[in-house]
């Protein structure tokens, strides 16, 4: 019998954000294979899913994946690559032998997670493997929450995109919404406050750090960030109306 890959969303951060169903698919697998952003570095998901499941006689690896830019369309970078192949690898292996393996995830498995990568990456060594997505709770909706606004009402358009893109397309992008999402902003504070001074926008914005976790800080005045680098789990959100 074939094991099962559980890509499993932990929330972001607080412990209580995590799903009834994440707890019980975590209490159940005897193999999490968990995500570390740092070389030897440790896993936050792990981090999470440890505050409430107990990791008991179960076999933890943390497995380092670097922190790349990936492009839709474009061949990512092998050292990116060879990460998702040799976790694909360490998967399969389990699965094969008949142990279900959990795959703790940051937020929500569905946004700027490395878990679809390794699901793609193991369809390609074993199409018939079964894999199975636990959503959880995003840090939008946390960052959303913590700063005790919407995200959207009404016909707003929303839309989620990471900082990192080019000041020509994050400016069409907030040119054309109504209410933005900019993950992935600790490190582009120094041309993203410009850029929505320019645009009139810096009275919109509000950025949430580490949000439900112990630390979480709102900062609705953005240009305190140019001196102070946030934090790597900041979210901004810029809502025009
Ligand atoms: C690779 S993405 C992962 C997103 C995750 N899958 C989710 O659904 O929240 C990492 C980015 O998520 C955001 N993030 C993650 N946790 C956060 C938190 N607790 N508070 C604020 N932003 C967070 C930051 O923008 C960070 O750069």
């Amino acid at each position: 019998m074939k094991g099962t890959l559980y890509v499993v969303g932990v929330g972001p951060g607080d412990p209580e954000l995590m799903t009834l169903k994440a707890m019980r698919i975590l209490e159940r697998c005897p193999v999490w294979l968990a995500p570390a952003a740092k070389k030897d570095g440790e896993s936050t998901a792990l981090g999470i899913a440890e505050g409430v499941v107990n990791r008991g006689d179960k076999e933890i690896i943390t497995h380092h994946f670097p922190m790349k830019k990936i492009r839709m369309g474009e061949t990512p970078d092998p050292e990116v690559k060879k990460a998702w192949s040799a976790a694909a690898a360490q998967i399969v292996a389990h699965l094969q032998a008949g142990r279900d393996v959990a795959f703790p995830t940051l937020g929500d498995p569905a946004i700027y997670s490395t878990g679809f990568y390794v699901c793609e990456t193991l369809f390609a060594l074993a199409p018939d493997l079964p894999v199975e997505i636990i959503p959880g709770v995003s840090a939008i909706g946390a960052s959303a929450a913590a700063a005790g606004q919407p995200l959207c009402l009404g016909d707003d358009r929303l839309v989620v995109i990471p900082a990192t893109f080019e000041n020509g397309r994050l400016r069409e992008t907030l040119e054309q919404f109504d209410s933005v999402v900019l993950m992935k902003v600790h490190r582009v504070m120094d041309r993203l406050v410009p850029l929505l001074q320019e645009m009139n926008l810096l009275d919109k914005a509000v950025l949430i750090e580490r949000s439900s976790q112990s630390g979480q800080r709102i900062r609705r005045d953005l240009t305190t960030a140019l001196h102070e680098q946030p934090h790597y789990f900041s979210t901004i959100i810029v809502r025009k109306s």
